[in-house]
């Protein structure tokens, strides 16, 4: 599929609930995504972490690959390290679709954008909660996928800042309908509907959906929670 299909497709199927694999169990990885697939997942969220720009290690290129080869869903890549642009290029070679990296990485944005959508995927921004929403005003014509961080980038399991509220709904009233507005870090049931009622489309979910013994309901009911508070201006 190519990207301009994949990205009209997100958009006509969202709002969606995006696994952030980072909460799953890793000694069960492939049974995890089998199992987020089922549930109705539509998406996957991989982050990526170098220990530098975060203080945290996930996983990086080998790991993307394995999860490629298991799977049919698009890959959306999360990239919270110090120099993207040097590895933009094997993420997408390794088989991410959505490839976003963080404004605080990288202050002059355009060139990285501009390559990432010449590679043939989506190219994707995203700011840290202390990162004003004029940080990446100039840059948002060259993004797919604009990425409102509700926590500090570098763990998971941290408690939403209401702040992303109102990044959300600038850059919502900033953006063309068709650019995908995801939020990530500490959605669960209680942050998803605010969430969707100031203009997300996408949710990342990490402790809430893997903390589930069945991630079926989880989904179901979280979707039906953004439909049901979502901005009209976006559907
Ligand atoms: C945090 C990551 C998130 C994380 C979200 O740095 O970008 O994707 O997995 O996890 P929860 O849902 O646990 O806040
Ligand atoms: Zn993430």
């Amino acid at each position: 599929m190519s990207v301009a299909s994949l990205l009209a497709d997100l958009h006509l199927t969202a709002p969606l609930v995006e696994p952030s694999l980072l909460a799953c169990d890793f000694a069960h990885l492939a049974d995890e995504i089998r199992r987020a697939e089922d549930a109705g997942a539509k998406i996957l969220h991989l982050d990526v972490m170098d220990g530098h720009f975060v203080p945290n290690l996930s996983f990086g290129l080998p790991v993307v690959e394995a999860i490629r080869r298991t799977t049919q869903l698009p890959l959306d890549v999360h990239l919270m390290i110090s120099e993207p642009g040097r590895y933009a290029k094997a993420f997408r070679d390794a088989g991410a679709d959505l490839i976003t990296f963080h404004i605080e990485a990288v202050p002059q944005p355009a060139p990285l954008l501009e390559e990432i959508r010449a590679m043939g995927a989506g190219a994707g921004i995203t700011l840290n909660p202390p990162t004003p929403v004029s940080e990446i005003e100039e840059c948002l014509p060259l993004c797919d996928l604009v990425l409102v961080m509700g926590v500090m980038a570098g763990f998971g399991g941290q408690q939403f800042d209401p702040m992303a509220l109102d990044k959300l709904r600038r850059i919502r009233q900033l953006v063309p309908k068709e650019t995908l507005l995801s939020v990530d870090g500490g959605i669960d049931y209680d942050t998803i509907g605010p969430c969707a009622a100031a203009g997300a489309n996408l949710f990342v979910t990490g402790t809430a959906l893997f903390s589930q013994d069945d991630y079926g309901p989880f989904i179901g009911e979280m979707t039906g929670l953004a439909k049901s508070h979502r901005d009209v201006r976006v559907s």
